[in-house]
């Protein structure tokens, strides 16, 4: 039987990505009657007052309530979009697709015509649901590496507590970590060490029982390659090639997510949820003081259901990167001229709202099918091989054991420019260093904006010379077709708006401006280059490796960033950048404790105030900066 062109995951990436998704059709209410007491089952019963307001139970927001509410004292209202929702789609992880593949708990509709990419459109896509995001992704657990969050601090003082070091006690706080089993660690070479991780989350990251044999082999064969390190385990920050745990619960094998690990089981009178409302804006008072909240039923295309709650202390947004800056704008928060189109009163002229959107671009480099590699059993046995799966999932059923418990992979590259282009990366980065930092961004950039990115192009341009910062990420699948690469520090960025005709009730314009810069498609160049190097030139070279993307016929430079244009995704799905912790002369939308700029008793929690991307998918991350938010949150109470 051939074998499966894509992986199950990146097969889901790439269908979906091909394809404009429209707005899904309003959900019917659902009761919440029994689910949980802390479900309010209606706006009835919500009070006049909380202490604090989360706008959005994704990530971040539940992690915030949670640990706001822990004190058993202070009464905190979460509102979220999305509905309560533990069915099997959403727990089950083999594959790692389960959110992508059952698009109920999304939100989906197409981006602006991307010019740096032949002018596509692709579906821009995120989680709705209590859990957000992190119930519907593909449950790889990575963070960053050292100069990543350096980088963030380093824009403000070299004092800054966003640093590695600041936030090496989040990223333990946030995940309960539970070490792969003796007999796979041994027989895969899987190292680890646990120093790195905490273990008093409710959040868990596990290994699967299981792993493919071949995996083994595509890490050793990066020790063929200069420069590649193997770190010890994935949580000490270095790049290099590892693996990592998927966020999963060990015990029943089920997705492991904001929701069960902030919200599930948690008896605390003081803590309220209303599910299946829109938040539509942030209220004021006369001293631009937040006081609370405006927000409709779910299904509502106007204003005539709007309600209204207060917050005493502070109201928090945590909607995601694709809508804190719509909720922002809606608020009188952004610039001004785009407001004024809107229609809506300035609270504060804050032009960094929306601005500096960053993803991770998808799909560049090569793909190779491994004709001849010689281990068994590989990723495609669970389609191909009937018996086999009937074992897996018998295996399943009786101990939550073996294939059924691989999400969407555990074992990775993250390589620097330094090592994947050698020979160029210099020059890629004298080239880049040297650009007029207005050249590639919007005309109308107002001047923080500019000077804002004249200091992110100086730190992204020593990033590309680190050999502490990754650009490369391959994911790896143990056989079959191999080549799902991601973009880990692009360097174009891109917008976020509001649609002035309809700023509530239509979903905000995004812009990935992917590839707009070109010192992206010298790396996405490069990707191409050193991809073909990984399949024929190390040892993986001795398996048969066939090009199946882009093939023979792209050889020069030109021709690959041909390939590039037509055929990268702006996004993995990993929107940063929207409300970003900058200095407010550098377009930054909220400091260092995480305030809006211009406003009082207003905060981001959410992955719009990471002023970059980390070298790594951005769960991980997310979670982190939400464990340090309470704490800070906490600080001024
Ligand atoms: C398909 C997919 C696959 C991914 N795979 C991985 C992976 O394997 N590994 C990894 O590390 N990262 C992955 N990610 C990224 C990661 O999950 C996100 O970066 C992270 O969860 C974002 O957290 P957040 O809190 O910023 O936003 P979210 O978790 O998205 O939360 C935002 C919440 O706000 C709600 N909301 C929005 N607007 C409003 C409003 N107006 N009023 C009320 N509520 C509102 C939304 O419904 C949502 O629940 C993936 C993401 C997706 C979508
Ligand atoms: C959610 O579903 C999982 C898997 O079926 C189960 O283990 C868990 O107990 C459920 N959680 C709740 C709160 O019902
Ligand atoms: C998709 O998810 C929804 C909600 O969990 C569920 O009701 C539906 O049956 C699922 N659809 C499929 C095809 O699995
Ligand atoms: C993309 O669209 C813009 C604006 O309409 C146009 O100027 C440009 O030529 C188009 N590019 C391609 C490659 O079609
Ligand atoms: C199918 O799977 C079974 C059980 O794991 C295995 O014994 C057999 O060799 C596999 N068949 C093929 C053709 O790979």
């Amino acid at each position: 039987m051939a074998r499966q062109r894509y992986p199950t995951l990146l097969g889901a990436l790439l269908s979906l990505l091909g394809v404009s998704g429209v707005h899904g059709a309003p959900k019917p209410r659902q009761s919440n009657e029994g689910i949980d007491p802390k479900l309010l089952s209606g706006p009835e019963d919500v009070a006049e007052e909380y202490d604090y307001i989360v706008v959005g139970g994704g990530t971040a927001g539940l992690t915030v309530a949670d640990r706001l509410s822990e004190d058993g004292d202070h009464t905190v209202l979460v509102i979220e979009l999305g509905a309560y929702d533990n069915s099997s789609s959403v727990t089950t992880i083999a594959g790692g697709a389960g959110g992508l593949s059952n698009r109920t708990h999304l939100f989906s509709f197409p981006s602006s015509p991307q010019e740096g990419l032949n002018n596509r459109t692709t579906a821009v896509i995120g989680g709705v649901m209590l859990g957000g995001s992190s119930g519907v992704n593909g449950l790889q657990v990575h963070r960053g590496h050292k100069d990543d969050y350096n980088r963030w601090g380093a824009f403000f003082s070299d004092e800054s507590e966003w640093s590695w070091d600041g936030l090496l006690p989040y990223f333990k706080k946030a995940w309960n970590f539970h070490p792969p089993n003796e007999d796979t660690a041994e027989a895969l070479g899987i190292k680890y060490d646990a120093s790195y991780w905490g273990d008093t989350s409710g959040v868990h990251a596990s290994f699967p029982t299981f792993n493919w044999p071949g995996l083994k082999i595509e890490i050793e064969a990066f020790g063929d390659i200069e420069g590649v390190e193997l770190p010890e385990d994935s949580g000490e920050g270095s790049p290099g090639v590892y693996w990592y745990p998927t966020s999963a619960d060990p015990v029943t094998a089920t997705r492991s997510m904001s929701r069960n690990g902030h919200f599930d089981g948690i008896d605390r009178d003081n803590y309220k949820v209303l599910s299946e409302h829109r938040v539509l804006r942030v209220l004021f008072d006369e001293e631009d003081m937040a006081s609370g909240v405006a927000y409709v039923p779910r299904g509502a295309v106007d204003d005539s259901e709007v309600r209204s709650v207060k917050a005493r202390k502070e109201v928090i947004i945590a909607a995601g990167t694709i809508h804190t800056p719509q909720i922002l704008q809606g608020s009188g928060i952004g610039a001004a001229d785009l407001l004024e189109a809107a229609g809506i009163e300035v609270v504060v002229d804050l032009p960094g709202v929306g601005w500096n959107l960053q993803d991770h671009p998808l799909g560049g480099g090569a793909s190779f099918e491994l004709t001849d590699f010689p281990v068994s059993p590989q990723p495609s046995d669970l389609q191909s091989n009937a018996s086999f799966r009937e074992a897996a999932q018998q295996e399943f059923k009786e101990s939550r054991s073996g294939p059924l418990t691989i999400a969407s992979g555990n074992a990775a590259c993250f390589l620097p420019l330094a090592v994947i282009a050698p020979s160029t990366f210099e020059s890629i980065a004298s080239r880049y260093e040297s650009q007029d930092p207005a050249a590639y961004l919007p005309a109308d950039s107002p001047p923080t904006i500019v000077a804002g990115y004249a200091a992110q192009q100086k730190a992204m341009a020593a990033a590309m010379r680190s050999r502490g910062t990754a650009h490369y990420n391959l994911f790896l699948r143990g056989g079959g077709t191999e080549g799902a690469i991601v973009y880990l520090h692009p360097v174009s960025r891109g917008t976020v708006r509001l649609d002035p005709s309809d700023p509530y009730f239509s979903e905000p314009e995004v812009d990935y401006r992917a590839l707009s810069n070109p010192a992206d498609l010298e790396v996405e160049v490069e990707f191409v280059k050193f991809t073909r190097r990984y399949f024929t030139e190390t040892r993986m070279a001795d398996y048969g490796a066939v090009e199946a993307r882009p093939g023979g016929a792209v050889r020069t430079d030109e021709e690959m960033a041909a390939y590039a244009r037509a055929n990268v995704s702006p996004s993995t799905f990993h929107p940063v950048g929207t409300a970003a912790m900058l200095p407010r002369e550098l377009g930054g939308v909220v400091d260092e404790g995480l305030r809006v700029y211009g406003v009082k008793r207003l905060s981001v929690v959410d992955a719009s105030v990471m002023p970059d991307l980390p070298g790594a998918y951005t769960q991980h991350t997310t979670f982190a900066i939400a464990e340090k938010a309470a704490d800070l949150i906490k600080a001024r109470a």
